[in-house]
């Protein structure tokens, strides 16, 4: 089974322009390549340009594709208008926002000051929602249809989680607007999902979320019903068919891609795959007996 093989057909994201919030690192730059690969052009914005265009200049070189780097902070709804400019100079007419960008740490929350509060939810759930507003009220004053966004949210936006509660604060929020302008901004033809990945690895991630000897101690592949975490190219094949064409009936949908992870943790018995046959033997018999009293 490969599950690293690109799923689409070359052509699936021709003459489309996507921007990625994030997308010169980790997940954004995975589904950045495929975008490219299938003939989008994309525009990759975070707050480090000197990173965004080694990365636009890796990807164009690996794949033949334009790639646009451009700074924008996405807490700041200037620099975001600042951004779609640049990408409408670029490239015309824009089809795609993938809301990708975040900023996370592991933390009793206890510990947290105010701002340390407020830096992640104004990176994920402000960020968020600057792009998305500043984007769809171009496409509504325009009369652009056919537009979509994606968001890349967590499985903790519905369950919570604790030690990440700014990170699982703040992607509810960005579900429950994906959820809400799917209904509401149907009638402008925009759609818009939701993708919740499991782990996944990434520098990004890994170093804030399992820093120093984390990573060997609390191994998240164990955690997995499929015992692996996700490869990127799993990530980038479902991301470029939400955004394409193909899904154009796919609205307000939040897709989970985990190998059954959160599942896992909410099944009350499924602490039970620790008992072997032997145990089971022994416990059925105990089970068996109490008809008999
Ligand atoms: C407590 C902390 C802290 C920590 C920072 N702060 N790190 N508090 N524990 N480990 C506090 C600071 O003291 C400060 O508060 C406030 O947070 C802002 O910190 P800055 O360093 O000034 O912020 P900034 O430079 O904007 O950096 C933002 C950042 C950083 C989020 C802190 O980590 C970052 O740039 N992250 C971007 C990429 C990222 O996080 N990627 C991972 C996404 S993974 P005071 O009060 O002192 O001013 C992800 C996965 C989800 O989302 C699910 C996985 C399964
Ligand atoms: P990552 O490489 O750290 O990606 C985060 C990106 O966001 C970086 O490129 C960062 O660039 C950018 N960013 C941070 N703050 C920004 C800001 N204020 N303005 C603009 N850009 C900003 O981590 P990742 O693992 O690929 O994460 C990508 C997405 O997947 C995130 O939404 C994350 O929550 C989600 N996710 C990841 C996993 C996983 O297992 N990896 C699991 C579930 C969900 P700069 O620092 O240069 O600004």
């Amino acid at each position: 089974m490969d599950f690293k093989k690109k799923m689409l057909r070359d052509d699936a994201l021709e003459g489309k322009t996507i921007i990625v919030t994030g997308g010169g690192s980790g997940l954004g730059m995975s589904m950045t390549r495929y975008f490219l690969e299938l003939g989008a052009n994309v525009v990759i914005t975070s707050r480090n340009l000197e990173k965004l265009k080694a990365s636009a200049k890796t990807l164009e070189e690996e794949t033949g594709g334009k790639c646009l780097p451009v700074q924008c902070d996405v807490r700041h709804y200037d620099e975001v208008e600042h951004m779609i400019e640049q990408a409408h100079t670029a490239f015309g007419e824009v089809d795609v926002l993938l809301n990708n960008a975040a900023g996370n740490f592991i933390s009793p929350t206890e510990r947290l000051s105010a701002n340390a509060f407020d830096t992640i939810i104004d990176i994920v759930l402000k960020g968020s929602k600057n792009c998305t507003l500043a984007l769809g009220k171009y496409w509504i004053d325009k009369k652009q249809t056919n537009k979509t966004v994606l968001s890349i949210v967590t499985t903790y936006a519905w369950t919570g989680s604790g030690y990440v509660v700014p990170s699982a604060t703040a992607k509810a929020g960005v579900l429950a607007m994906t959820r809400s302008l799917a209904v509401e901004w149907a009638k402008y033809g925009i759609r818009f999902n939701a993708i919740a990945p499991g782990p996944f690895p990434t520098k990004g991630a890994w170093d804030r979320l399992l820093p120093g000897d984390l990573k060997e101690k609390f191994d998240l592949a164990k955690k997995v019903p499929l015992k692996r975490v996700g490869d990127h190219q799993e990530l980038a094949n479902l991301a470029a068919y939400l955004v394409s064409d193909f899904a154009h009936y796919l609205n307000g949908e939040v897709i989970t891609i985990d190998g059954g992870e959160w599942l896992k943790g909410a099944g009350q018995f499924n602490l039970l795959e620790m008992v072997t046959p032997e145990m089971w033997d022994q416990l059925e018999e105990m089970i068996r007996s109490q008809k008999k009293k």
